[in-house]
């Protein structure tokens, strides 16, 4: 036995040298928002300016910023700034709308310019005519609410090829991209829909998986699953993918190092090597590869947040699994190779199906637990 566990701790050794040497403050990306619970979810090409690397933007255009009320602010070079509502990352879409709850006005005379950005309108323009009604009207169109003084008139846009009803007066013109032309009032819910071609990452958006840059030359867009990790020399690339591989193919080489040495044990005995050897090759194996069992599991120290707290460093008070932010007399756990936290369900549920870290990817001990057992 005494072989096996310092063929382990020499693999794991080498493992945590090798892999803290490379990535000491490397920047991280993955998915934020202004407030802990509430879209826009803001990834690639976008960028929470203080709260995501710039690595993790694709440009200043694509920068955005949380106002006091949490919300995300896109701001246009020649239109000042609005409000994200909803990132379409597959159709490259985004939502925006204005900080006076009066969006349609910017329609009327000149219209939203979106000159100097990246962005172009995801449906045509539409030409209105706006017409000042008597409260008391019938009119084809539901009212533009923040404009009309309900009391004495209101406000509505017909297409502009309709006639004028008779106690209305025509008020002024607009364009307005809409999905439907007939539908103004969703200009009032809902904003404008723009779109970006540049850059184009919907092929990473139909694998389901996140946009980055390959590295920090910025040159060449690549796909990766949940969390890009960039070197900090800023030249060479390590992505989760690696980083998995990696611990994978350490976990094989313990597996298979650990099966020759039972089976070897197992083979000196005089006594039921057949039977012995059948429950190796049915049980173990699948035992590995999948995660760690819950002895393992429940040893990993577990604590109980207070009214006030703080976790030691590089912790912030988010779960890096739900991206939930701690509160207290929540339950967390931390791995204590890497001393990093989370919820304790949402981490227990990960060990259960990898034996890595999923921040840092560092291997558990645990391995070592299951495989002795
Ligand atoms: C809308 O009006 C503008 C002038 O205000 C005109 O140039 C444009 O062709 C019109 N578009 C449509 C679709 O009628
Ligand atoms: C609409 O018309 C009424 C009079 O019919 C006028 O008092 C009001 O100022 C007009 N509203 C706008 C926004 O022009």
């Amino acid at each position: 036995m005494s072989t096996l566990q310092f063929l382990i701790t020499f693999l794991l050794l080498f493992f945590f040298i090798h892999h803290n040497g490379a990535s000491a403050p490397a920047p991280i990306c993955r998915e934020s928002s202004c407030s802990s619970d509430n879209p826009p979810y803001t990834r690639f090409p976008f960028r929470l300016q203080n709260l995501q690397p710039s690595i993790c933007g694709y440009s200043e255009s694509f920068d955005l910023s949380c106002n006091n009320q949490n919300e995300a602010i896109l701001t246009l070079p020649s239109s000042g700034h609005f409000i994200v509502r909803t990132i379409d990352y597959t159709s490259q879409n985004v939502w925006i709308t204005d900080l006076n709850s009066c969006f349609p006005r910017l329609f009327l005379d000149h219209g939203l310019s979106l000159k100097g950005s990246p962005f172009s309108y995801a449906n045509d323009l539409v030409n209105f005519t706006l017409l000042n009604c008597s409260s008391s009207a019938e009119t084809p169109y539901p009212p533009i609410s923040c404009l009309s003084n309900n009391e004495q008139y209101v406000i509505t846009a017909v297409p502009s090829d309709s006639t004028v009803p008779p106690s209305c007066s025509v008020f002024s013109t607009a364009s307005v991209p809409l999905r439907d032309p007939l539908d103004w009032s969703i200009i009032d819910l809902y904003g404008v829909e723009l779109a970006w071609d540049d850059p184009d990452c919907r092929f990473c958006g139909r694998l389901g998986k996140f946009c980055g840059f390959e590295n920090a030359k910025r040159s060449k867009l690549i796909c990766f699953d949940i969390y890009k990790y960039y070197s900090s020399d800023n030249d060479t690339v390590r992505t989760s993918e690696i980083a998995i591989i990696t611990c994978l193919g350490v976990l094989g080489l313990l597996l298979t190092t650990a099966f020759f040495l039972r089976l070897m044990r197992t083979c000196g005995r005089v006594q039921q090597p057949i039977v012995e050897l059948s429950t190796i090759t049915n049980q173990q194996p699948p035992a590995v590869m999948k995660g760690l069992d819950d002895a393992t599991i429940e040893s990993y120290p577990k604590i109980q947040l207070g009214q006030s707290w703080e976790l030691p460093e590089p912790n912030d008070n988010t779960c890096p699994i739900c991206l939930g932010t701690y509160k207290s007399k929540e339950t967390l756990r931390t791995i204590p190779e890497c001393n990093h936290y989370f919820h304790a369900n949402c981490i227990d549920e990960w060990l259960r199906r990898n034996a890595t870290c999923p921040l840092c990817r560092n291997p558990s001990e645990g391995n070592k637990v299951i495989i002795e057992a």
